[in-house]
């Protein structure tokens, strides 16, 4: 792991704003190649108004990944279907926007997004659903230590499709190997 601790240092990850609408569309625009078929995000100013309602802070933490030397928006990360109650869990979804892909960035924002679930949002799982061809995903999250826990035929529709999805989820009690506790 001797690659995401410096990038940790270089990015922060911050809650996705109305400031952002006119960057977040560009990049996801011209990011639509490397998203299909595994995301679809805003890119209308319609679907970027209902992602920031969406981010409610209760169900729901939509964040973008920033480095702390530049204004550029490296990619989306989100907290998304938080439950209380006995759960106390959330799902994740994130994507990088080019040029920044391949890069390591995704992987410390990702770690700062798990870190940030259990320390600050007090949750003790974190889920993340990933389509089986999704080769890049599947190393970030195993490189972070996600633990695969089944597979669930037909389990999201995207892009019009029910695609099916490996279920990966890393709780509290696991180590996190990117990031040291404070
Ligand atoms: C999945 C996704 C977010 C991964 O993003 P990524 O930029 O490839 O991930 P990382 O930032 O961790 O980059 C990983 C690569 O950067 C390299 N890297 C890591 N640290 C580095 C550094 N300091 N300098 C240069 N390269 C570095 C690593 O070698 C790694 O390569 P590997 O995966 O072949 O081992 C991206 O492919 C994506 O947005 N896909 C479409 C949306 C999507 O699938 N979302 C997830 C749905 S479940």
């Amino acid at each position: 792991m001797s690659f995401e601790p410096d990038r940790i240092s270089q990015v922060v990850l911050r809650p996705v704003a109305a400031d952002d609408e006119e960057g977040f569309l560009e990049l996801a625009r011209v990011s639509v190649d490397l998203h299909h078929p595994w995301v679809r995000l805003p890119r209308t100013p319609s679907s970027f108004s209902s992602y920031l309602s969406r981010s409610d802070q209760v169900t729901a933490v939509c964040m973008v990944l920033c480095r702390k030397d530049q204004d550029d928006l490296l990619g989306m990360i989100n907290i998304n279907d938080i439950v209380r109650g006995p759960y106390q869990k959330g799902v994740l979804g994130y994507a990088v926007f080019l040029p920044y892909a391949g890069q390591g960035y995704m992987a410390a924002g990702v770690a700062l997004a798990v870190r940030h679930a259990f320390e600050h949002l007090d949750l003790n799982r974190v889920e993340a659903d990933i389509q089986p061809g999704n080769e890049a995903s599947l190393r970030l999250v195993r490189r972070l230590g996600f633990r695969k826990e089944g597979f669930s035929p037909g389990f999201i529709k995207i892009a019009g499709l029910w695609r099916d999805h490996e279920r990966w989820a890393i709780t509290r009690d696991m180590e996190l190997p990117a990031v040291r506790r404070e």
